[in-house]
């Protein structure tokens, strides 16, 4: 059978205008920015690829139930309608809601972490590392070899290290208060953890009495792939294999600014009735009562009805290929990427791209301040400016330098793509006469947040 072109499979109710502007316009705001596109108003950006976390847009079902959220202090039924929601996908038994997903991992390592512990993971998200490493813990990252190397094409780059773990637990055990895995993997724009290795990880952390706790955020993404990739899965619904995930676990943190389509909210799950409720008088110290956790009544339904709007497989289905077809249409203009490409960005080698921008001049800036100008496209530099500053203060190169395009859910269309592919066509052509930067100013620490750069 013929394959059709694969629709946005929902029509546009309410639309946000994009200011448009000139390329003239962009250079004089980038400058003014400080070449920083963080210092950038989002209303001079055109395509705003800067992350995918809190940025999707809503339902008209979600907008309708934000009417339905009852503000009561205790007991509100948008807690329970909430709770229904997330135990019908993810099977644990006490649900607390936290205002983002770093809230749910600050409360959970308030309790498992402390000095001489570690925690491994297959790659720990920045916020989940930092709140590992504020408790005076380590966080140890267990990928499989496949998921450091870009050219790649295994299904699975996101796979936990079977072996590794079983070594790291036998090692260290006494000492690891949990393992954890990212699902999917944010580490190289969201690649995915197989059932079978979720499986593998789950009876590792059992053999050695240790907890198991996924870190969801895009969950319904990586159950999508499973369906896609994994042998024996493709005929099962995408509600199913999330139910199968998260049944090997014994918790989970999540932001449900990723795949529950809300713009603020999270939740900390867990089996186990003590840490439960040694979380819940932590939440209370910090994000509020139990039942509203630091999140309105409205903010809970929009996350009940997002969690019934995002295992739909049409919706899936458009969400991957979107990152698929931004990636084959920049591998047909020569521009290296991460491949596979993963469910919510599509990584650039900005390094590969422009060989003749040292490192340590931030060819990943240099990369991101020319699409802005070039398209009025918003990206994030991943490299040198984020990763090369060292606590001393010297420099040295990032392993990578990456620019991330991070695709915020059902808000642009593919014709948005398909400019995205013309404005990378256009950078590609001039790519030679793009220059680096130096950094005039920058904080001690998170420097890529505020630093001043200069073009060379
Ligand atoms: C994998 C992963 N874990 C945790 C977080 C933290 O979530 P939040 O931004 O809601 O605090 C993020 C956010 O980007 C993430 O991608």
């Amino acid at each position: 059978m013929k394959r059709r072109v694969i629709i946005e499979p929902f029509r546009i109710k309410a639309v946000e205008p994009i200011r448009m502007t000139t390329r003239e316009e962009r250079v004089g705001l980038i400058g003014a920015a400080d070449y920083n596109l963080f210092a950038l108003k989002s209303d001079d950006v055109l395509i705003d690829l800067l992350t995918d976390s809190g940025t999707s847009a809503m339902s008209a079902a979600q907008q309708a139930a934000l009417l339905s959220g009852d503000e009561s202090y205790a007991g509100s039924p948008s807690f329970f309608r909430f709770e229904a929601a997330v135990k019908h996908l993810m099977p644990f038994k006490h649900v607390l809601p936290t205002h983002q997903g770093r809230a749910a991992e600050a409360i959970l390592f308030s309790l498992l972490g402390g000095a001489g512990r570690m925690v491994p993971s297959n790659t720990h998200f920045d916020t989940t590392r930092g709140n590992i490493e504020a408790t005076g813990a380590e966080a140890h990252d267990l990928v499989i070899a496949e998921g450091t190397d870009p050219q790649s094409l295994h299904p699975f780059k996101g796979n936990m290290d079977l072996e590794r773990l079983e070594r790291f637990l036998e090692t260290h055990g006494a000492r690891v208060p949990c393992v954890m895995l990212t699902v999917t993997n944010n580490a190289g724009g969201g690649q995915p953890v197989s059932l079978a290795n979720i499986r593998g990880v789950s009876e590792l952390a059992r053999r050695f009495g240790r907890p198991f706790i996924i870190d969801g955020c895009r969950f319904a993404e990586n159950a999508f792939f499973i369906k896609e990739r994994e042998a024996g899965q493709g005929d099962r619904a995408v509600s199913n294999i999330v139910r199968d995930m998260f049944s090997c676990a014994d918790g989970m943190t999540m932001s449900a600014k990723k795949d529950a389509f809300a713009n603020i909210g999270g939740w900390l799950a867990l089996n186990d009735d003590e840490l439960a409720q040694a979380a819940r008088s932590r939440l209370i110290l910090t994000e509020g009562f139990p039942t509203y956790g630091g999140l309105a009544g409205r903010d809970l339904e929009a996350i009940a009805q997002g969690l019934k709007e995002i295992v739909d497989e049409d919706y899936l289905r458009y969400r991957l290929r979107t990152s698929e077809y931004i990636g084959e249409g920049l591998l047909s203009l020569g521009v290296p990427i991460i491949r596979p490409t993963g469910g919510h960005a599509v990584f650039v080698d900005a390094r590969g791209l422009l060989p003749h921008i040292p490192p340590l001049q931030y060819p990943g800036q240099a990369l991101a301040v020319a699409l802005y100008v070039e398209g009025g496209i918003r990206s994030c530099e991943i490299g040198t400016v984020m990763f090369g500053r060292r606590p001393d203060g010297t420099e040295s190169p990032a392993p990578m330098d990456l620019v991330r395009l991070a695709i915020p859910r059902r808000v642009y269309t593919q014709s948005h793509a398909d400019y995205l592919i013309e404005v990378f066509a256009d950078v590609v052509a001039g790519k030679q006469a793009l220059r680096g930067f130096v950094i005039d100013w920058q904080p001690s620490a998170m420097r890529h947040f505020t630093a001043k750069f200069r073009p060379l």
